[in-house]
């Protein structure tokens, strides 16, 4: 079906509007670029779901970086229907139903044509996968760019699951966000937030930290492998994140934090997660998330009441039981330094077995007594007598 101008716009505009409002945009894409901007090439705009409702993400597709930014679909409207057909000579719109092209002709008209069912993209699938349930979209380019997705915006093989964890994460973070204080409606102080990622490997979280904050943070990841530190910083560079989103080589006990919001340490391994947690209590984080993980320390130091000495005759008894005290002690120790601590799991374990995660939002001030005392007992209880989160806390744990 072929229509033409002068009513090939208004129409095309006229089912942009609808798809908003209807919720079946699947997705606008945006080419022949012919703005003032010489190095803007592409526009691609999908639904997103935020914590403040449904929204509209746009990605600015530069010849060198791309610029993410969410827009209520009102505002996104806005500032997209002038760049429809002027900026922009060629739009494609798609639905599950349709597929609807406005482009020019040789002649300088505007043209548009429907395509339908066969032709068009497949529905959104229903549930928590449908893609725009997805705070961070498969087809973000710095995805790509760490090698989590292909070229077409598709988790590649055996990605699916780190895409998912991602995802899990951005979801969480957001919540855990709100319930520390720091969310964009609770916390609108002129300065940005600050976010720390302490062990941060290759920055899969670190992006997604500042794909979600966008220019609300700076975000800084902190990880002892140097090559993988060169990497973000490049993709940093190279995707419009950089200044907001840096990276430092070093090990977490030996870098210097001044103040923060929220710092996050996932995976980093054994007494890492306390040296990030030290440095997290130290810097006054608001919020700290940690998800543990070879927790050796104190194995050496258990010793267990008589009755689980035969249970604990099975290696694997005895690993769960090392992971649960460090854990349990760190938990304890970050209500004594006045954190209301959860501790939940992170994604189920289908995905990973090292999904206990640790929230701590400072709700009071530190140096409770009877927390100390709780540190101390369950330590006595396992026979714990030093412990690295406790020592950078200047808490003994066998006072006598
Ligand atoms: C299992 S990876 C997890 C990476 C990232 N946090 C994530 O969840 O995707 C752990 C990372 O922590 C880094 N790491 C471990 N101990 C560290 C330390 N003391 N200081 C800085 N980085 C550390 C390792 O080099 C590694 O890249």
């Amino acid at each position: 079906m072929t229509a033409q101008n002068p009513s090939a716009r208004d129409r095309f505009l006229g089912l942009l509007r609808a798809s908003v409002a209807d919720g079946t945009l699947v997705k606008l894409t945006l080419g022949k670029h012919r703005g003032t901007d010489p190095t803007l090439q592409n526009l691609f705009v999908r639904p997103v779901t935020l914590k403040a409702g449904p929204h509209l993400s746009l990605v600015w597709h530069h010849a060198t970086r791309d610029i993410t930014k969410n827009h209520s679909p009102a505002e996104a409207l806005a500032l997209l229907e002038p760049l429809i057909g002027a900026d922009f000579l060629d739009a494609h719109l798609f639905t599950p139903a349709q597929t609807i092209q406005l482009a020019d002709t040789p002649g300088g008209a505007a043209r548009l044509s429907v395509k339908t069912a066969a032709t068009a993209p497949a529905p959104p699938p229903a549930g928590h996968d449908r893609e725009k349930s997805h705070l961070i979209a498969a087809d973000a380019p710095w995805l790509h760019a760490l090698g989590v997705t292909n070229a077409q915006g598709r988790p590649r093989e055996g990605q699916a699951a780190k895409f998912r964890q991602i995802n899990k994460f951005a979801e969480l973070f957001t919540h855990l966000l709100s319930d520390a204080g720091l969310d964009a409606e609770t916390h609108s102080s002129a300065s940005s937030l600050r976010v720390v990622d302490a062990g941060c490997g290759k920055g899969y979280l670190t992006f997604a930290i500042s794909a979600l904050l966008g220019e609300r943070a700076t975000v800084h990841g902190i990880e002892a492998r140097p090559e993988l530190v060169a990497l973000c910083n490049e993709v940093a560079a190279g995707h419009g994140f950089a200044p907001r989103l840096t990276f430092t080589a070093g090990t977490i006990e030996e870098t210097s934090l001044e103040s923060v919001d929220a710092l996050i340490a996932l995976h980093a391994c054994d007494t890492a997660t306390d040296d990030a947690l030290a440095k997290g209590i130290a810097a006054g984080a608001q919020l700290i998330v940690v998800a543990p993980c070879c927790q050796k320390e104190l194995r050496a130091q258990l010793t267990a009441p008589p009755v689980l000495t035969g249970p604990l005759r099975h290696g694997i008894f005895q690993e769960r039981q090392a992971e649960f005290v460090t854990d349990a002690l760190r938990a304890e120790l970050l209500e004594w330094c006045g954190y209301r601590t959860k501790v939940l799991e992170f994604i189920s374990t289908e995905h990973t077995a090292k999904n206990l995660m640790i929230a701590a939002v400072k709700v009071r001030p530190p140096g409770d007594a009877a927390d100390a005392r709780r540190v101390r007992q369950l330590a006595a209880f396992y026979g714990i007598h030093t412990q690295r989160l406790a020592s950078h806390l200047g808490l003994k744990l066998d006072p006598a």
